[in-house]
């Protein structure tokens, strides 16, 4: 069997950012060596909460999960509870985690692990705003050319933004980290609203997951029952937007992704567009590129994944 991957999950759960969880769980391809949490979705002091208990739900309290930055770098927090609930997870009830939070912090951990692992064998999956990685990159820039890759959930550029007309949710949050870490010459796959809001769940989709039988379809179902509650009344939709589980689907399966290699830059002064994603999909600046940006999803083929790959937990 070849060898599996090994990842490092920086998270803000999320229901979208559990199921992308759940999928590398249920996946023998990855290795997670560790989950780190930000403030994000709901403040940390619940986001490392719902990384545990999603572990636990997949019988996994063996993963490590560290705790990181409690906000952005120099931005106030903003949140989303009317998306996600108040705790980040609403949906399920699921129990208060017994599993310990490690003691290290998440950046230091990030950085340990890329001095101490084989240089270009760690790929950074971050599904919420950049914080961590930036203040990593800040602590130790060594670890940049030892990063395989950076896949990640956030920006828009034809589908515009979801929390201001011009901006996602995960640059807007923290532009100033994602403005970093795009600059940061590390190779980076993008997957943007122009791809998430093409992996919409259905109610036929949801019911795939609660035949699963087993506690994490069932548990499934019911977040994503909760989450695509909003975004159906905002977007007119039948089902949400799956965005997270788009990182983890790529490292398994790339060829359901399509994009191409372009510019992307990340707007931090004009209030208006702050944290907008500028990609030049057309190539009209000499910019370089500095992102593998995608586009199109085979949408089937990626919902049979995660449902084949969730069925493979309890
Ligand atoms: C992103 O924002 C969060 O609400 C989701 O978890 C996802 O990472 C989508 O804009
Ligand atoms: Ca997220």
């Amino acid at each position: 069997m070849p060898q599996s991957r090994k990842i490092i999950i920086d998270t803000d759960p999320g229901q979208d950012d559990a199921v992308a969880i759940l999928l590398a769980l249920g996946s023998s391809e990855l290795e997670i060596v560790g989950i780190t949490a930000v403030a994000g979705n709901v403040p940390l002091k619940l986001t490392q909460n719902n990384a545990r208990k999603i572990c636990e739900l997949a019988g996994r309290p063996d993963i490590k999960v560290y705790a990181g930055a409690i906000r952005p770098l120099t931005r106030e927090l903003v949140t989303a509870e009317e998306v996600h609930g108040k705790t980040g997870l609403n949906g399920p009830q699921l129990p208060e985690p017994t599993m310990p939070l490690q003691e290290q912090y998440a950046v230091d951990f990030i950085v340990e692990t890329l001095m101490r692992e084989e240089s270009g064998t760690i790929t950074l999956c971050p599904l919420g705003p950049l914080t961590n990685i930036a203040l990593a990159l800040i602590r130790e820039p060594r670890i940049a050319p030892r990063i395989k890759e950076i896949v990640l959930m956030g920006g828009g550029f034809f589908e515009g933004g979801n929390v201001t007309p011009a901006a996602e949710f995960n640059i807007y949050v923290d532009p100033q980290a994602a403005d970093l870490v795009f600059k940061s010459g590390i190779p980076i796959v993008m997957m943007p609203l122009d791809v998430t809001h093409k992996a919409l769940t259905s109610s036929k989709r949801i019911q795939a997951f609660r035949q699963l039988g087993t506690k994490v379809g069932t548990a499934t179902a019911e977040m994503l029952e909760f989450f695509e509650r909003y975004d159906e009344e905002k977007y007119g939709t039948d089902g949400g937007p799956l965005h997270d589980p788009c990182v983890i689907a790529y490292l398994l399966k790339p060829e359901l992704f399509k994009g191409r290699r372009c510019n992307v830059s990340v707007e931090t002064a004009s209030e208006l567009t702050m944290g907008m994603t500028v990609i030049d999909w057309w190539g009209v600046t000499k910019r370089e590129k500095n992102a593998t940006v995608m586009r199109d999803i085979d949408h089937d083929g990626f919902f049979a994944l995660l449902v084949e790959r969730l069925g493979r937990l309890n």
